[in-house]
């Protein structure tokens, strides 16, 4: 049983039972409508009580239905809100701690509701690309006025009981409890006060109007137009509130339901009810069970104060984590450290981040250039430069100093964990962490496990990974890990794109029209061209096989390596960061052009939207196949969270399931005869190929 059922006295108590948050799965809705039966048949029941037991009232629809018939099986939600309005004995809602989504729209079908203070409101469908399907979009601008409830149903955030409590005229919350402890109490008392009082008040019944109803809702339009470009649900959301201003109550019902069922449909909430999934499935690792014991990290060393180092700092910090920085000399500490201190005061001055905290924050920091003294790191975190010399001195050295069940952590981007695991003599307590940059603001963190990784370690990380608010997608060794891998291949098509006759800026249009944050032109100004000079230099020898084009060598040749040397890509005006597309890169091209002997040819922005795409598509299914990468989702984690992949596409594996992996191979295989381009690598990978030929997808 998803629910129990209690009688006190003359009131029957129903209290779901789901955890973690009450979930109105099929078993709670038939719980909850036995209940209701059961109260409405017993003589010596008066009214009849509502609540969740636990952390939550109800955090609304169940997820791990999501997509099951289960998720529509009678009695679905809106039977159970039905049965409870229809109830011939007064039916009380005890809210406490989280009410949303589906959990508050069962509260709104109830006659009164009683609420505790602290609890957290909200209708936060629209974040999976819906409105609300069961009233919410009726009922909650009855009791809560049109615009409050809007805004809340439109931004899908949070708000406290005690807050919706105040406002004028609100019929929310017929009573409020003086805390969680007493609320079932308080509840039972009210239930009893009204169980005689009839007709029984119904939320349908209210009315539901605004003074300025149509000069309203155009503003209310023309704001969410702003907010939400990629998305249809916000002004979804408008319409069905508008709605409940304008017909009656049923056929509100019926209009919001028929919004739902169109959206449910839609590609953008499909990707972000995927990547809902998907990252609660990144934190996991097969065969790594989640009650793994772990490893405690109350203090973390990191090795460099760099670009990197400072960042990775910043997040221990920022969660109460004191950390100790190791650098070899005293000058490059204070530049790293007046780096973190000017970032937090700038944070102070814009009003994010109070003095006290400010302060706390700095206070967790101390600085050394001595290895002994990180002897008692629980982890520790290297992030010198990328030379395997250097992290070899580095990894030796710890291992004489750290102590025993210390997490040995790299920050490398390139090299190869296993080696550096191979440096200590207790390879079992390396992993990988690869941070994105700027580390403190990236939410992706790739977690490397190596061959010797201990299985505690991986879930130790992963945890720590939480607290730290990052997004952790773990990574089999390989060159590039799963995101830099899948990206040598984009920026490979970005070149023979410009040799075959794009320009940067149309290339850059192109993938931002389609949603990318920012093209690969852009965004190599941006990070620093000659990151990736230098990897294809120090790759010369072992990769002379790779075919890629030899503009952006050509580039750095000139020095121009993008925003940091005032001109890359494009031309920068001192101090600022607007691309000019740049005559003298045009020309560099066209010589190029001419040295190959190309006629450049008019290249329509949908192949170029697909072989940057398609290129990272291909690449992903030979990193799947290989076990680099546990499933396709975590893929698609990797690219919104760290490459700026638009969401509303759900990164690039739902992107191609979604396009269809047939188009996708039959795509490649077009690619396949450019001259070019690289026939090879377009060759389909041999699981993206089996999947196509299926008629199956990745996710
Ligand atoms: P950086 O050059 O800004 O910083 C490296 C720091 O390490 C310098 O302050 C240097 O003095 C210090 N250092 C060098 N050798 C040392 C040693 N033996 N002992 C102590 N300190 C030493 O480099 P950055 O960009 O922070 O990169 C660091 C690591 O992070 C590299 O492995 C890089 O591949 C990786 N990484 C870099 C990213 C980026 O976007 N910059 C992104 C992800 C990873």
């Amino acid at each position: 049983m998803s629910a129990e059922y209690k009688v006190h006295g003359d009131v029957a108590v129903i209290t779901m039972n789901n955890p973690p948050v009450n979930g109105l799965g099929y078993a709670t809705r038939v719980a909850i409508a036995q209940g209701l039966d059961k109260a409405n048949a017993d003589a010596a029941v008066k009214a009849i009580v509502i609540t969740g037991a636990g952390k939550a009232f109800s955090g609304g629809a169940d997820i791990k239905e999501f997509g099951s018939p289960k998720a529509i099986a009678e009695p679905n939600l809106l039977s159970v809100i039905s049965a409870v309005e229809n109830s011939s004995k007064p039916v009380v809602a005890a809210l406490h701690s989280v009410v949303m989504g589906g959990g508050l729209e069962l509260a709104l079908g109830c006659h009164y509701r009683v609420g505790a203070p602290g609890a957290s409101v909200a209708l936060p469908e629209v974040k999976l690309g819906l409105i609300p399907g069961a009233g919410g979009t009726q009922r909650l601008p009855r009791v809560l006025g049109v615009e409050v409830a809007l805004n809340m149903i439109v931004s899908g955030e949070p708000v406290k009981s005690e807050m919706l409590a105040q406002l004028p005229g609100q019929k929310l919350f017929d009573k409020m409890a003086a805390s969680d402890a007493s609320l079932l109490e308080e509840a039972v008392a009210y239930a009893r006060s009204v169980a005689d009082a009839r007709p029984l008040p119904l939320v349908r019944n209210l009315p539901c109007k605004h003074p300025q109803g149509d000069a309203y809702f155009q503003f209310a339009r023309n704001m969410v137009k702003g907010m939400a470009k990629n998305f249809p649900a916000p002004a979804k959301c408008v319409d069905a509130v508008e709605a409940a201003t304008k017909k009656k109550f049923d056929e509100g019902m019926s209009f919001e339901r028929e919004l739902f069922a169109n959206l449910m449909l839609t590609p953008e909430s499909r990707a972000l009810r995927h990547l809902f999934m998907a990252e609660r499935a990144a934190s996991k690792i097969p065969d790594v069970p989640e009650d793994t014991p772990k490893r405690e990290i109350k203090s973390v060393a990191v090795i460099g104060a760099g670009t990197m180092g400072g960042g990775i700092s910043m997040n221990f910090l920022n969660a109460g984590i004191p950390v100790t920085i190791l650098e070899m000399k005293q000058d490059a500490l204070d530049r790293g450290i007046g780096i973190i201190r000017k970032n937090y005061e700038s944070q102070v001055k814009k009003g994010k981040l109070k003095q006290d905290k400010y302060d706390q924050r700095m206070g967790l920091l101390k600085t050394t250039l001595d290895y002994k003294e990180l002897k008692d790191a629980d982890m520790v975190i290297e992030a010198v430069f990328e030379e395997i010399g250097v992290k070899q001195k580095v990894f030796e050295a710890l291992d004489g100093v750290m102590k025993p069940g210390a997490i040995l952590a790299s920050n490398t981007s390139t090299l190869d964990v296993n080696k550096i695991a191979s440096f200590t003599k207790r390879p079992q307590d390396v992993v990988g962490l690869h941070f994105f940059s700027p580390a403190n603001v990236m939410k992706l963190l790739e977690v490397v496990r190596g061959e010797k990784t201990a299985k505690d370690v991986m879930a130790t990380v992963m945890t720590a990974a939480k607290k730290i608010k990052k997004t952790a997608v773990v990574s089999g060794v390989c060159d590039g890990f799963i995101g830099n891998r899948m990206i040598e291949q984009y920026s490979r098509q970005a070149g023979f794109l410009l040799d075959e006759g794009a320009t940067p800026q149309q290339v850059d249009k192109a993938i931002e029209k389609f949603g990318f944050a920012m093209g690969p032109f852009r965004m190599g100004d941006l990070a620093g061209n000659d990151i990736g000079w230098a990897i294809r230099k120090r790759r010369a020898t072992e990769r002379a096989e790779m075919k890629y084009s030899k503009t952006a060598d050509k580039l750095c040749e000139l020095g121009r390596f993008g925003q940091k040397t005032g001109a890359g890509w494009y031309d920068y005006k001192e101090g600022k960061r607007d691309a000019i597309p740049s005559k003298l890169v045009e020309d560099m091209v066209s010589e190029h052009r001419k040295s190959l002997g190309i006629t450049p040819r008019k290249i329509s922005d949908e192949e170029i939207v697909q072989r940057l795409v398609f290129s990272l598509v291909n690449e992903a299914a030979h990193i799947l196949e290989e076990g680099i990468a546990a499933r396709a989702s975590d893929i698609d984690m990797v690219y919104i969270t760290g490459y700026g992949f638009p969401m509303h596409r759900g990164g690039p594996m739902l992107y191609a399931d979604q396009v269809g992996l047939f188009n996708v191979v039959q795509a490649m295989k077009r690619f396949q005869k450019n001259p070019r381009d690289d026939a090879k690598f377009w060759e389909p990978a041999p699981l993206l190929a089996r999947l196509a030929a299926e008629g199956k997808t990745f996710n």
